[in-house]
């Protein structure tokens, strides 16, 4: 695995593998890894010739009183658990290689950015998109996957991949979690083994709604009032969003007629924590159909 932190450097290994004809995967990672970041690596091994990994805490994507600073760091362990894996390519820059002083430019996702976790996290998706795109055009990759986990985050990408004629094709793929269920993060290192336990009800809370949808329940506002309530169960918890919202816009549904995405944030302590599950018609008639079997 070649370990690049200069931008030049990776420019230069990628021209060449592409003047052989090879394709280009991208993983764009904060780093700290898991398995939820390794199933997109795999993925890329699997469906690209040439991978490439970057690790960058981006400073741009965090609130002044975020954890920027705290955010877990393990370059060691990260480059090992590539090598193993066979990636292509690692690329470190430093925060100043990707923000040279006198920096400026910044791409915005408009209205989209605006919605659940951009409400309570200004600036974020902004800093998200701009570090996205500077990385696209870095490695300028074939492919490029990002997990269903931030599904905001992915939905967004695919808008400015659509919006400004980029030419990587995106892949999301599925939450990867803990056995019982808590969707794993970086973050979740902060929890104590107390805080983990509690950290549970974002997982339960949205189970109760799959429930509640494949039990015939099609009221949004019912669904979200009764994963509230869940929720309030928990004494650790405190809810930043419930949101039951169209895949495409995000705009809050009342009726669940197709498609819905349900997305929580929740705080437990002092750790935000977020997850997900996308509710279909196609979906609970599979689950029906296995239930008769
Ligand atoms: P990070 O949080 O490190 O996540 C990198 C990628 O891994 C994202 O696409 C995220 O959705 C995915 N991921 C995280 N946890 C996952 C899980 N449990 N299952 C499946 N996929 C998971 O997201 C970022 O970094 C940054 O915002 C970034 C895109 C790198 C821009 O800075």
């Amino acid at each position: 695995m070649k370990i690049c932190g200069k931008i030049s450097e990776i420019k230069k290994h990628l021209k060449t593998e592409k003047a052989k004809g090879l394709t280009i995967g991208f993983v764009p990672t904060m780093g700290y890894l898991h398995e939820g970041h390794l199933s997109l690596v795999r993925e890329s091994l699997k469906m690209t010739d040439k991978t490439v990994v970057s690790i960058f805490v981006n400073p741009t994507q965090f609130g002044p009183r975020e954890d920027y600073q705290q955010y877990p760091r393990n370059i060691q362990r990260d480059t090992a658990i590539l090598e193993e894996l066979g990636v292509d390519y690692l690329f470190v820059p430093a925060v100043e290689e990707m923000y040279p002083s006198g920096y400026k430019t910044y791409v915005e996702v408009t209205d989209l950015q605006n919605k659940l976790c951009g409400r309570s996290r200004p600036g974020h998706f902004r800093g998200v998109c701009t570090i996205v795109l500077k990385l696209f055009n870095i490695i300028q990759p074939d492919w490029s996957f990002f997990g269903q986990k931030d599904a905001q985050q992915a939905i967004i990408i695919q808008k400015m991949v659509e919006d400004l004629n980029l030419e990587t094709k995106i892949k999301v793929l599925p939450i990867v979690r803990d056995k019982d269920g808590l969707a794993l993060s970086s973050r979740n290192t902060y929890l104590s083994p107390t805080e983990r336990k509690a950290a549970l009800i974002l997982y339960k809370s949205l189970q109760l709604a799959r429930q509640l949808f494949i039990a015939g329940e099609k009221k949004a506002t019912l669904i979200k009032q009764a994963m509230i309530d869940l929720i309030h169960q928990e004494p650790l918890a405190k809810i930043d969003y419930v949101a039951i919202v169209k895949m495409e816009n995000f705009e809050e549904l009342e009726i669940i007629t197709d498609k819905a995405l349900v997305a929580v944030a929740v705080f437990i302590g002092q750790v935000r924590l977020i997850d997900n599950i996308i509710l279909s018609e196609k979906e609970k008639t599979h689950e029906k159909n296995n239930a008769k079997k």
